[in-house]
């Protein structure tokens, strides 16, 4: 391993989007990267799955492998860039670059939600650093920020827009009153989403990022499957119309925030946010994450939260802070263990179930379009310690003989709303309940 003035080796796993743009970055600004950091940096192999594959430009002879040993078992190898992607392989490869006294930089956020803790444990016993600041966020760098720069803050709370997929669609769905079907393939034609969109609609990849950053904001392990996590695909052109009535936006927000009982509530959903507040304004690819903490207040952070440019952005920034480091560092310190305990005595696995949570709420409903439906409706409420904020009633549709009922409630604990709800479906006078959306003011 380098540790004097001689050249660092670097293993990069993985040559696609973001693999080129690493690639690229250290053969064309070799020299730059040079001044930065006092250091040589050579590229020296590359993992790929294909090695027949056409790539631009046309790599070196003897870079590319699809032999992994030929990186984790080389021991001139400094530093493994991990951007395959996925959870198997590219998990047990890191651990072995860590176990072989190997820095690492990933991108990877399945990686990260699912083995962070005991990655970075296993980093902290070898005294080796793993970074993973484009794992959530993409360019935007907010893992940096939460695990320095804040590091002093009594985190309150993250609330971000984290997938780019779905950013797009809801801003299509907002602008041009299309059906959520219509949105999503012209992300797929854009090449904005897969052609399995899945984990980016249902909000998997939301949660798998927000586990990341709600573990470092809260110092606890926050397991991606203890997140509530509701997709997109019930929201119709209605209800943005709707909430821009009210005074709102519609977003899909990865939200983890601290309880008053010590507990942290950890979601990812649509959410009406007031229109004039800024996670309202980020429109179609782009990412924001909103951190409030006891000192610094509140801190937006905006930017590209993927795309080979700002994707390598992190990955070199991860890169090069470990380059100036070496021979000097050792690793960062591990996100705690599932069953350490946190400041206020609670167990850190402490996640909220979404049922305690309070809030306010949006609920869309067909009716009988007939006199005394809403008071049967208000009712139900009430009995239910639900408040009604305010009630709209619109489209009309004389040929059916129903109406939309758009109420929105004061803030009230989830599971007694669900509850409610359940009953309101159920009276003759209602067709359907058609959506509930919570309300972040
Ligand atoms: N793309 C983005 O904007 C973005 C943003 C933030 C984070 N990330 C993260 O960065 C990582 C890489 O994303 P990407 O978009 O660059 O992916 P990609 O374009 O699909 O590239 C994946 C690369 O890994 C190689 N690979 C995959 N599985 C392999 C295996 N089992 N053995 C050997 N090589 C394998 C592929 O080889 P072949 O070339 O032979 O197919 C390819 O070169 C992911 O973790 C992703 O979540 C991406």
């Amino acid at each position: 391993m380098a540790t004097g003035n001689e050249e660092i080796n670097i293993g990069l796993m993985g040559l696609g989007t973001v693999g080129g743009g690493v690639a690229a970055s250290l053969v064309e600004n070799a020299e730059a990267i040079k001044r930065k950091t006092g250091r040589t940096v050579q590229l020296r192999r590359a993992l790929v799955r294909d090695i027949s594959r056409h790539r631009d430009p046309e790599p070196p002879d003897g870079l590319l492998t699809t032999n992994p040993e030929d990186i984790l078992a080389d021991p001139a190898i400094d530093i493994v860039v991990e951007v395959m992607g996925g959870d198997t392989p590219a998990g047990e490869y890191l651990e072995r670059a860590l176990v072989a006294g190997k820095h690492v930089v990933t991108a990877n956020k399945e990686v990260m939600a699912r083995r962070g803790p005991a990655l970075l444990a296993l980093a902290q016993e070898r005294r080796v650093n793993l970074l993973f600041e484009a794992s959530a966020g993409g360019g935007i760098p907010i893992v940096g920020c939460l695990m320095s720069q804040l590091l002093a803050n009594d985190i309150r709370s993250v609330r971000s827009i984290i997938n780019g997929t779905t950013n797009y669609i809801l801003t299509r769905m907002a602008r041009q009153q299309a059906p959520f079907a219509d949105a999503l393939s012209e992300a797929q034609s854009l090449g904005y989403a897969e052609a399995d969109p899945t984990n980016d609609v249902e909000g998997i990849d939301a949660a798998y990022k927000l586990s990341v950053l709600g573990s470092l904001a809260f110092h606890r392990a926050i397991p991606h499957q203890s997140i509530y996590t509701e997709g997109i695909s019930r929201l119709a052109p209605e209800d943005f119309r709707y909430a821009a009535e009210l005074g709102y936006a519609i977003k899909s927000l990865a939200i983890a925030a601290a309880q008053p009982d010590g507990a942290v509530c950890a979601r990812v959903h649509p959410v009406l946010v007031p229109e004039d507040h800024l996670l309202a304004k980020v429109d179609g690819v782009y990412n924001a994450v909103e951190v409030t903490g006891d000192l610094c207040g509140q801190i937006i952070l905006h930017g590209q939260g993927a795309g080979r440019d700002a994707t390598t952005s992190a990955v070199m920034g991860d890169l090069l802070n470990i380059v100036r480091g070496l021979g000097n560092t050792g690793g960062p310190p591990p996100l705690p263990q599932p069953n350490d305990t946190g400041r206020h005595g609670v167990a850190d696995s402490d996640v909220q179930p979404i049922g305690e949570l309070s809030s306010a709420y949006y609920m869309r409903l067909t009716c009988a379009d007939q006199a005394g439906v809403l008071a049967q409706i208000a009712r139900i409420l009430g009995d239910g310690n639900i408040s009604i904020a305010t009630v709209i009633q619109k489209d009309t549709d004389p040929g059916g003989g129903t109406a939309q009922l758009v109420i929105t409630s004061y803030p009230s604990r989830e599971a007694d709303v669900q509850t409610a709800l359940a009953a309101v479906a159920k009276l003759d006078v209602v067709v359907s309940v058609n959506n509930l959306i919570r309300i972040e003011e």
